[in-house]
């Protein structure tokens, strides 16, 4: 199975021109399966609950989406892409996947980061699994990361390789996500952008890049630099993350001992 990454600068507001970026790149590259940072169609620092409105689409007869799935069409390849998506009154921050055949499914970020808890509504639906054929895959947005549960629930529901939108600010994410992938045997696959936005005046914001792909034991099969602009393509092998035997004695997941885990649902 071949999953790309595309790490780019989308510019804020300019919906279509970031969209063309995206299809102009996709379209010179061979894969299976593709991954876009999160919010790649708008940009990411927004200023007023208007502007995200605005800018937010619906799922998946939107603009956006509907560009996605002629893409994956005709390209025969499936793309995961975080974008703003209205639903009624509510805005969330979210994940397409579209392939070969169409709109598959959507996740919405449920652990919203820094303001982004002043634009979006937290998503209160499931960490979702995809089968796309090739592998199982389940959908996490970039801060969802500082919470291992998250991993491991799509982990536990067969997801083989986690795909992670990314728009990173701290330095954190991409040696955790090692520790995802190792913690639940599985392939991680984190998009994120690269460049700064400075629309508020008091702040600005620096993507770190770094976009990488991670196998089941832990190995970066690749990661980015921190401002290069590049769409890159890593063969992986999806059954290696059917192994969940740490070693000859250890199962990441028969191991563990959840008669001893009862805090981890109280608040
Ligand atoms: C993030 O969740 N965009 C850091």
């Amino acid at each position: 199975m071949k999953v790309g990454i595309l790490q780019f600068t989308p510019i804020f507001g300019q919906v279509p021109g970031n969209i063309f970026t995206v299809q102009k790149t996709i379209s010179q590259i061979q894969a299976d399966l593709v991954v876009l940072p999160e919010l790649f169609n708008t940009g990411y620092q927004f200023v007023t609950k208007e502007e995200v409105g605005e800018l937010a689409e619906p799922v998946p007869n939107g603009f956006t989406t509907q560009r996605l799935v002629e893409m994956a069409q005709k390209n025969g390849l499936f793309i995961v892409a975080g974008l703003a998506e209205r639903d009624g009154d509510r805005v969330y921050n979210s994940a397409v996947l579209v392939g070969p055949r169409g709109f598959v499914g959507v996740y919405r970020k449920a652990h919203l980061f820094y303001e982004e808890k002043l634009w979006f509504d937290p998503g209160d639906g499931e960490f979702p699994v995809f089968d796309i054929g090739p592998a199982k895959i389940g959908l996490m947005i970039c801060f969802d990361w500082i919470f291992p549960e998250v991993s491991r629930i799509l982990a536990l529901q067969g997801a083989q390789v986690i795909c992670q939108p990314a728009n990173l600010v701290l330095p954190y994410c991409q040696g955790a996500m090692v520790t995802r992938a190792i913690e639940n045997r599985v392939f991680t696959v984190t998009a994120n952008r690269v460049g700064n936005e400075h629309r508020q005046a008091d702040e600005e914001l620096r993507f770190t890049g770094m976009s990488q792909v991670v196998d089941p034991k832990g190995q970066v099969l690749f990661r980015l630099g921190e401002t290069e602009e590049a769409l890159r393509v890593v063969e992986i092998d999806p059954a290696l993350a059917l192994d969940k035997k740490a070693t000859k004695y250890n199962h990441v997941f028969d191991d563990r001992r959840v008669d001893l885990y009862g805090r981890l649902r109280q608040r």
